[in-house]
């Protein structure tokens, strides 16, 4: 097996500015779009070893609320744990993508990476909704979306979190099922970002998400996915189809929120070819 400095001597990987974002990210583009998404895999599990590393390591999916410091609030998330045996259902606990995302969002604003401030967002797959209260608490205007089922939920946390008069930003709640066409209010005007943790996890959604970041994105949008490293097969996929459309870079862990970072956890940016 190849160690790590050889795997990282294998692949020439280019680090460049995506986006709206200020950082600079590794371009993911060796060769054609099959042979990076299987470099790509190849290196995330040779190098970051997700299995041997502890899952769930920021959140507590049993408890009924998950409490957590951001922008200078305490934010609390209510999960309903019983709800994760209904087949189908993923959204009604927070899953540690989300929190890195949450968390590197308000890092990246914090050290002037990225500005949210009354940016338009659309957030898909919310579940809880962590990752769209912490956009709005930063100053954006998003819209928190997912399945019909979990509006519900997501209505709750962002009631019991975001009071409007000490809010810079708004949230508001929609249901959007990836593969159907958006509602209006979604594209009209596109979005400046789109964000998505724990997104990829099925290779039957894939393309229809892609469909979706596709409906979603304009030429001045940019996606930030973060991920868990659960399955290498479904990722691989995700990353080739998504290669065909975008650019798609991978943000390092060192620009992470530092107390928020997993050797589990991936987060790629993707602009529109
Ligand atoms: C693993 S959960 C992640 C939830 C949240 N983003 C987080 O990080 O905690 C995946 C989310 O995607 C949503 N989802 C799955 N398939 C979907 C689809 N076809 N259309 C819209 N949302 C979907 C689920 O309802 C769920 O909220």
């Amino acid at each position: 097996m190849a160690t790590e400095l050889e795997l990282e001597e294998e692949t020439e990987m280019k680090m460049v500015k995506l986006g709206s974002y200020e950082g600079k990210v590794r371009l993911l583009m060796v060769g054609g779009e099959s042979e990076s998404a299987a470099e790509e895999t190849m290196l995330l599990w040779g190098i970051q070893q997700p299995t041997l590393s502890k899952p769930n390591a920021f959140v507590a999916q049993s408890s009924l609320n998950l409490r957590i410091d951001a922008c200078g609030h305490s934010i609390t998330i209510l999960q309903s744990p019983s709800s994760l045996g209904t087949p189908g259902v993923t959204g009604s606990v927070m899953w540690d993508s989300g929190v890195v995302l949450g968390k590197f969002l308000e890092h990246s604003v914090d050290s002037g990476m990225l500005s949210l401030q009354g940016k338009k967002i659309v957030e898909l797959g919310s579940g809880c909704g962590l990752v769209g209260c912490i956009a709005a608490l930063l100053g954006a205007q998003v819209i928190l979306t997912d399945l019909p089922d979990r509006m519900r939920l997501l209505k709750k946390n962002i009631e019991t979190n975001l009071r409007p008069g000490e809010l810079r930003g708004s949230a508001i709640v929609k249901e959007l099922t990836w593969g159907d066409d958006p509602d209006q209010e979604l594209i009209e005007p596109l979005p400046d970002y789109v964000l998505g943790s724990d997104v990829i996890y099925s290779e039957g959604a894939v393309l229809d998400l892609l469909d979706t970041l596709l409906q979603l994105c304009g030429n001045r949008t940019t996606i930030f996915l973060a991920g868990e490293l659960r399955n290498d097969t479904v990722l691989e996929y995700f990353l080739e189809a998504a290669m065909k459309d975008f650019v798609v870079g991978r943000v390092d862990q060192t620009q992470w929120h530092p107390d928020y970072c997993s050797p589990r956890v991936v987060m790629y940016i993707l602009v529109k070819k």
